[in-house]
């Protein structure tokens, strides 16, 4: 080998080290936190936020998602959008590690869980990064403020529709989204609240789907093979009912069953115009989002804000679709 040929060589290999060390230093920032070059955040952005949802590619989180680039876009805000893929509860609390690390003007997130957010939240609010908690409270913790449904209140409703709708006699399946976050717990709270009188509702089992499609698909079957006496399900998450539907249509028992879900997501409604999901919670997610990043912009300023705000909640059922809609021979899926 030449010289020439063995400094060109050792130069390469030094410029590969320094390459993935490089990347290895900055490649998870790079990957989950796209922020553009200080300069234009500067010139274009008054304030910078991020919001972390549960599920990134969840359809009811792209709605908070929109409320929030909406408000983002009126006020001048640069807003992140950044998350766990599947919802995860370390990627979640790590993306919010993350986020306050880099020094962002805010951060809005869920309150998922007690024991995993609360003292995170606080360490992040002690570092002086403001955070609202957005459809899931962490109520003990020292987040600025909350916007989003009341979840014990919201299963309360779902609760007496269903009492009303079975005229009081049911075996009910809850398939749940996960058992340890708050606004679950609270939603199965306000539920079997609701139902405890009643002597003819009787809670057969409850079940958690991960907020996975596939888990609710298979719980939703379990449930129908191991209790056939089940009349009834309610899915608290925005996915559940649908897969409820689905598993409740593919063997056939939409007549013998009665499907109360949550949120009102196009397939849900879709179910519920053709008869096999009867009822649904109503949330704001679009509010939420949009609320939380006003919300925000008043906190840095100074200005007082409402510590909780609660959003919209009430049922809908075919009766309350417009007519056209409830006509529509066109099916979605
Ligand atoms: C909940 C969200 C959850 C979503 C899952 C909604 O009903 O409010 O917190 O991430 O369902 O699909």
């Amino acid at each position: 080998m030449s010289k020439l040929s063995i400094m060109a060589y050792t130069f390469g290999i030094v410029f590969f080290l320094v390459s993935c060390s490089f990347a290895s230093f900055y490649g998870y920032k790079v990957v989950t936190h796209d922020l553009p070059k200080e300069e234009k955040i500067v010139k274009k952005y008054q304030y910078h936020f991020v919001m972390v949802p549960e599920e990134l590619d969840n359809d009811y989180w792209r709605l908070v998602e929109k409320g929030a680039r909406a408000a983002a876009d009126k006020y001048g805000v640069q807003l992140e959008y950044v998350g766990p893929k599947q919802a995860n509860i370390e990627d979640h609390v790590k993306t919010i590690e993350m986020s306050a690390a880099s020094k962002v003007d805010g951060i809005m997130t869920q309150g998922l869980s007690d024991e995993q957010f609360t003292p995170l939240i606080n360490r992040v609010v002690e570092k002086g990064i403001p955070v609202i908690t957005v459809d899931t409270d962490a109520a003990n913790s020292r987040r600025e403020a909350y916007i989003g449904t009341d979840n014990y209140y919201a299963g309360y409703l779902a609760g007496k529709e269903l009492i009303a709708d079975t005229k009081g006699k049911a075996n009910v399946a809850i398939i749940t989204g996960t058992f340890y976050a708050n606004h679950m717990q609270q939603r199965v709270k306000g539920f079997q609240d609701a139902v405890k009188e009643e002597k003819g509702i009787h809670i057969i089992a409850v079940e958690e789907s991960e907020i996975s499609r596939v888990k609710a698909a298979e719980k939703a079957t379990q449930i129908l093979k191991d209790h056939p006496e089940v009349t009834a399900f309610f899915g608290t998450s925005a996915l559940d009912g649908i897969e409820i539907a689905q598993m409740v249509e593919k063997y056939q028992k939409q007549n013998q069953i009665y499907i109360i879900g949550f949120d009102t997501l196009p397939e849900t409604i879709e179910y519920i115009r053709k008869g096999t999901i009867k009822a649904t919670v109503v949330q704001e997610p679009y509010q939420m989002g949009y609320g939380a990043v006003t919300m925000m912009i008043d906190l840095i300023n100074g200005k007082k804000v409402t510590p909780v705000v609660h959003t919209e909640t009430r049922i809908l059922r075919l009766k309350d679709l417009p007519l056209s809609y409830q006509d529509r021979k066109v099916e979605i899926r």
